[in-house]
């Protein structure tokens, strides 16, 4: 798979001078990356009616650039994309990316056979057909003919399809336009993306490959996916559960209605299958499964930020009782355990109240509730002695920013409780002001997540715990 993600040379066809034309943004992309040095392999134009591109030679053919081509983009119409694959496959080009519409997915399996039948027979490999292709923020391979920018009716540039800043986050999506929205969620809340892979018909290359290639792969931690269905099971399983040994997989399947099944087959000609077969195949082979596009990216920043829990004992810190009833009942709803606290922390924390160092008041059942006058020193003295339990797998920590005594200091004491602990520990704070934000995102650079709701930070733990589940199962039958 190196030929799609690290290529020595790049040859996109249907290169174009016009940047409102799909070929003409992808070979921007390229010639950015050159000139940045972020892409340092060769890069070839092709297309008969220019001489040149952006300063580059232009070739009408791939066979007639006459040196070693890895791997070539195709972004000219479904009619010519065979003849350019057979003239591709004599020059040896190792793989194509087909970003083209028009195969399976209106129902011309014929001429996705025949690109099949071509790729093969050439030793060559294939993304796509009607796919995004590749997004690969450490080698500079950019296959999105999304533009980066646009301008506004105002005459103001503003960024539309940002590029993420280089991390560990791999996504693999059938659906191109999920691709394109998670790297704008994902540039927004500045979380890395090592890839992005859209895999359209998955004619050739499926999910199975590419989570093999990214778990070996140094620079990947954490694997998204997004599914609308999976054609060769038995192959998928095999990746996934192996994957699962060493790197989180966090999944979404879409398809669930008859409805949505119907339109995943259309989109991508994915049939969805039974969905409770789905859920099964997930859990045997330890990917989560998020249930909507909120869960999918909440649950990608835990396991970016925080370990996997070893049990499903949680325990709520919180100066707010509402939020911390309704995180106790999404906790409980999940299958997680909102425990009774031990002997022994019920009398720490008692003797912190005879101290003074936490309010008389404070409720020291689960959840620990310090109440709305708690300081955001009483923050840390309590959550130290919550992850010193061992009867406590995990915290969930909520900072509401609106009372007297909290203010954003309370980010660098619930770290400096918690930061040396192997213990997953999670925040929330509710809101959209600028205090709100400036907290979460304060939590978020020294890598603890933190939700909007209770509800979201619950279910971000609970990947936490299955994910951990998953590990321990593996580990008790000599798996791992
Ligand atoms: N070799 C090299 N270049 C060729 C060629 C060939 N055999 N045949 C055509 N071209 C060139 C054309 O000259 C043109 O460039 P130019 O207009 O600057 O001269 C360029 O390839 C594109 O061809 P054109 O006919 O203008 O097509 P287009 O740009 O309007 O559309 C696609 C091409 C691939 C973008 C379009 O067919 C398509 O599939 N669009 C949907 C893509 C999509 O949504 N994919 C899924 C995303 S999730």
């Amino acid at each position: 798979m190196d030929f799609f993600f690290k290529p020595s040379s790049v040859a996109i066809v249907g290169a174009s001078p016009v940047l409102t034309k799909a070929g003409g943004v992808i070979f921007q992309n390229f010639v950015h990356n050159k000139q940045h040095d972020l892409f340092t392999g060769e890069l070839y134009p092709v297309n008969p009616t220019y001489e040149s591109v952006f300063d580059f030679k232009c070739y009408p053919s791939v066979s007639s650039i006459g040196k070693p081509v890895d791997c070539i983009v195709v972004v000219v119409p479904a009619n010519a994309v065979c003849s350019v694959l057979e003239d591709s496959v004599r020059g040896g080009v190792k793989g194509a990316v087909i970003i083209t519409s028009g195969f399976s997915e209106i129902g011309n399996h014929d001429l996705e056979a025949k690109v099949l039948e071509i790729a093969k027979k050439g030793n060559m490999r294939i993304i796509g057909p009607n796919c995004l292709g590749v997004y690969d923020a450490w080698s500079g391979v950019d296959t999105l003919f999304l533009p980066e920018n646009k301008i506004l009716s105002t005459g103001r540039e503003v960024v539309a399809t940002p590029r993420p800043v280089r991390g560990p986050i791999v996504l693999i999506s059938q659906s191109g336009a999920l691709g394109a929205a998670a790297l704008d969620y994902m540039a927004g809340r500045a979380m890395g993306v090592r890839a992005l892979v859209s895999l359209g018909n998955r004619a050739d290359v499926a999910e199975d490959e590419l989570l093999r290639y990214f778990r070996n792969d140094e620079w990947t931690r954490v694997i998204l996916l997004y599914i609308e269905g999976i054609r060769n099971g038995r192959a998928f399983l095999e990746a996934a559960s192996s994957v699962s040994l060493v790197k989180p997989i966090v999944a979404i399947k879409v398809g669930r209605s008859s409805s949505g099944a119907r339109a995943a087959a259309s989109h991508t000609a994915a049939m969805s299958g039974q969905d409770e077969v789905y859920e099964s195949a997930f859990e045997l082979s330890g990917i989560v499964r998020a249930r909507n596009l909120d869960e999918f990216f909440d649950m990608g920043r835990a396991f970016l930020y925080q370990p996997p829990a070893k049990g499903n004992r949680v325990a709520i810190l919180t100066n707010a009782g509402g939020p911390g009833v309704m995180a106790a009942d999404t906790l409980e709803e999940s299958g997680l355990s909102v425990v009774e606290l031990s002997g022994e922390t019920k009398s720490k924390l008692e003797r912190l109240k005879a101290e003074g160092k936490i309010l008389p008041y404070a409720s020291i059942r689960n959840p620990v509730d310090l109440s709305g006058t708690a300081t955001s020193q009483m923050f840390e003295t309590a959550l130290r002695v919550l992850v010193d339990d061992d009867e406590i797998d995990a915290v969930l920590v909520i900072t509401l920013h609106h009372t007297p005594a909290v203010l954003d200091d309370v980010v660098g004491k619930v770290i400096h409780a918690c930061y040396d602990r192997r213990k997953p520990v999670i925040a929330c704070d509710i809101g959209s002001t600028e205090m709100a934000e400036e907290i979460r995102s304060r939590f978020e650079k020294l890598r603890v997540p933190a939700y909007t709701t209770p509800e979201r930070a619950a279910r971000a733990l609970y990947a936490l715990v299955t994910y951990g589940k998953y590990l321990e199962h593996v580990k008790k039958h000599g798996l791992l």
